[in-house]
């Protein structure tokens, strides 16, 4: 394979929902490549499925049509035992809600998806490495209660990369925090896509966010609608 390889190839997605009313067309026909590091803020109104896209990519949910590939994994062709291993080691997700066990530390809630897959004492080292990157270092032995909702974020996002995973997957996780916050986060997002060669992906509804990543990807009536350097978000063609 050249080495010049898309990391992220996501190929004609489509998704149909059964609802009492019919069928209803969430996703029609969205394709677009990353590469490692990079950084991709997805944007679009309520309801244009953009959790829904997060989730395919994620292995989560399958698409009706296409396909998702990671390096040279076919995302959406994978059961059982491989699908488990890919959701356990290539994919992390950070939700609006931080999902944090409030009974751990923030460092034995990052170490938590590394003891599923039997965690090695690498996994101590690493924890507390990622802790220090996503920058809450001096917060590891203190409990989710104690923090503030930035630093939970922050642990959250540490804890989805514990086990390596190359795709990182943030659905609105600064929906709950404020601008100030949310704004940090964004930074500590995009220098963790760059440290740890990760591929960030980013819904979120607040502009100012989504211009400072790399590309801004609009969904629209299941399309992407624009595809943008974020720089000049709406004047791509
Ligand atoms: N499991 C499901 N069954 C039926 N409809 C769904 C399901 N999941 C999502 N939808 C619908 O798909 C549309 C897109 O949802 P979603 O991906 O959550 O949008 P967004 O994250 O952009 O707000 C919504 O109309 C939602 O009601
Ligand atoms: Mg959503």
């Amino acid at each position: 394979m050249p080495t010049s390889a898309a990391a992220l190839v996501v190929e004609g997605v489509a998704r149909t929902f059964d609802t009492p009313a019919g069928p209803s067309s969430v996703l029609r026909n969205v394709s677009f490549e990353a590469w490692s590091g990079d950084t991709i803020a997805i944007i679009g109104p309520s309801g244009s499925g953009k959790s829904t896209l997060l989730n395919i990519i994620g292995s989560l949910e399958r698409p009706t049509a296409g396909r998702v590939r990671l390096g040279d994994v076919d995302v959406t062709s994978l059961t059982g035992r491989a699908l488990a291993n890919f959701r356990a080691r290539q994919v992390g997700f950070v939700f609006q809600d931080h999902h944090l066990l409030p009974q751990l530390t923030a460092v034995e809630n990052v170490l938590l998806p590394a003891m599923a897959i039997g965690a090695t004492r690498k996994a101590q080292f690493r924890a507390r490495d990622l802790l220090e990157a996503v920058g809450v270092a001096e917060r590891a032995d203190a409990f989710p209660a104690r923090m503030s909702g930035g630093e939970r974020q922050r642990v959250a996002a540490a804890r989805a990369l514990i086990n390596g995973a190359g795709l990182l997957l943030c659905d609105e996780p600064t929906g709950n925090l404020d601008r100030e916050s949310g704004g940090n986060l964004v930074d500590m997002l995009i220098a963790l896509a760059q440290r740890e060669g990760v591929i960030v992906l980013m819904v979120t509804h607040n502009e100012e966010q989504a211009a400072r990543f790399d590309r801004c990807l609009l969904l629209r009536d299941g399309e992407v609608a624009a595809h943008t350097p974020s720089a000049s978000p709406g004047v791509g063609s």
